[in-house]
């Protein structure tokens, strides 16, 4: 019998503070105006001092594992997608297994903001290869903490968070498609260049804007809105379905004149496009799980629903998840 993948846990966590449009009108030549006419943005939040993306990551964990109704004890294996680890190593999967109490393998994936469908597809070969019988995929990003905030046109963009879900391998499909890509002609357009064996941060070059996210807004916005729809078809036809069977499109949360443009292109109502964008900016890797868990709950997918979860990203990267939903809406378990 074939071994499947399905969600059986999801969970997300946000940090309490809130930094909102008219906040940044204080930091940097800017307006509420211009932040969401382009971007659809209107407030993010933001990690607090001596707060980091495995303190965020392990929240966002327990959240899944309780609603999996499991122990942290039951998981064989730890996969975070993050390009914002708390350290360059350890990796942020082995902080968060210590914490949680966990001795199974944990390793980080960084495929920046598609890093969450990444870290599925590690997930999901796992279980399906008969690696694995649970694991923990978080997707997980403190991506302020590398943004210059006087520079107007990316530190209106990213905000903090965490979501995670918990795979379980059984005979029933839940995970159905899931297809990656790459293509690192495109490395130049998105990246923070130093920090790293090839400009490490001396202290001289403490105040460098290359130690900050730097991107081509506009070459990124063009990538992503063919990458989405290519990689939504490619999954969904990997699946034996079409975009006539979805009951949501979850894409990564960037900006919402991307998800309209991808609306335009795919021909899906919006409606059947989740965007909750303008409340948490662009949270990277933690984007896809902290959309998944909004929706579910707030008891907008029911059991049989059919999902896409599509990323987009630095390297260049993308990627796409079919899933088909098995859980109960949560009023629907009490
Ligand atoms: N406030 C006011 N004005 C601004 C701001 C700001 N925050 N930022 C830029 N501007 C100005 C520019 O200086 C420019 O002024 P000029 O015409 O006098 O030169 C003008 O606004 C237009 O700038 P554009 O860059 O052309 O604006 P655009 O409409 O393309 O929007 C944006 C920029 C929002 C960045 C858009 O290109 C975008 O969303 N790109 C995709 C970004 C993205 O998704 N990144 C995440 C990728 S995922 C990952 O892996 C991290």
């Amino acid at each position: 019998m074939t071994t499947h993948a399905r969600i059986i846990g999801v969970g997300s966590y946000l940090p309490e503070r809130i930094l909102t449009n008219t906040d940044l009108e204080a930091m940097v030549d800017t307006s509420d105006e211009w932040i969401v006419t382009r971007t659809g943005i209107r407030e993010r939040r933001v990690v607090a001092e001596g707060e980091a993306t495995s303190h965020l990551s392990v929240r966002a964990a327990e959240r899944a594992l309780a609603d999996a109704g499991i122990a942290a004890s039951e998981i064989d294996l730890v996969v975070l997608g993050t390009s914002s680890p708390d350290m360059i190593f350890p990796a942020t999967a082995c902080l968060v297994q210590e914490k949680l109490g966990m001795t199974c393998p944990a390793y980080d994936v960084n495929a920046a903001c598609s890093g969450f469908v990444f870290a599925l597809h590690a997930g999901v070969a796992a279980i399906e290869s008969g690696r694995a019988t649970r694991v923990l995929v978080i997707g997980a990003d403190a991506l302020t903490r590398h943004i210059d905030f006087t520079d107007r046109a990316t530190c209106v963009l990213f905000g903090d968070g965490a979501g995670a879900v918990v795979l379980e391998a059984g005979g029933e499909p839940g995970v159905l498609g899931i297809v990656l890509g790459s293509d690192g002609s495109g490395a130049g357009l998105l990246r923070i260049p130093a920090g790293g064996s090839a400009r490490p941060v001396v202290p001289e070059g403490v105040g460098d804007a290359s130690r900050y996210v730097q991107m081509n807004g506009n070459e990124v916005f063009r990538f992503a809105v063919k990458a989405i729809p290519a990689a939504t078809l490619e999954a969904l036809a990997a699946s034996g379905h079409t975009v006539d069977d979805l009951a949501w499109l979850v894409p990564h949360q960037a900006n919402q004149r991307i998800l309209n443009t991808v609306e335009q292109r795919l021909g899906i109502p919006s409606e059947r496009v989740f965007s909750h964008v303008a409340t948490t900016g662009n949270t990277s890797a933690a984007s896809i799980p902290l959309a998944l868990d909004d929706l579910y709950t707030s008891g907008r997918i029911a059991s049989g629903d059919l999902i896409a979860l599509v990323g987009f990203g630095a390297g260049l990267t993308w990627g796409a998840a079919v899933v088909r939903w098995t859980k109960p809406r949560p009023t629907e378990e009490n």
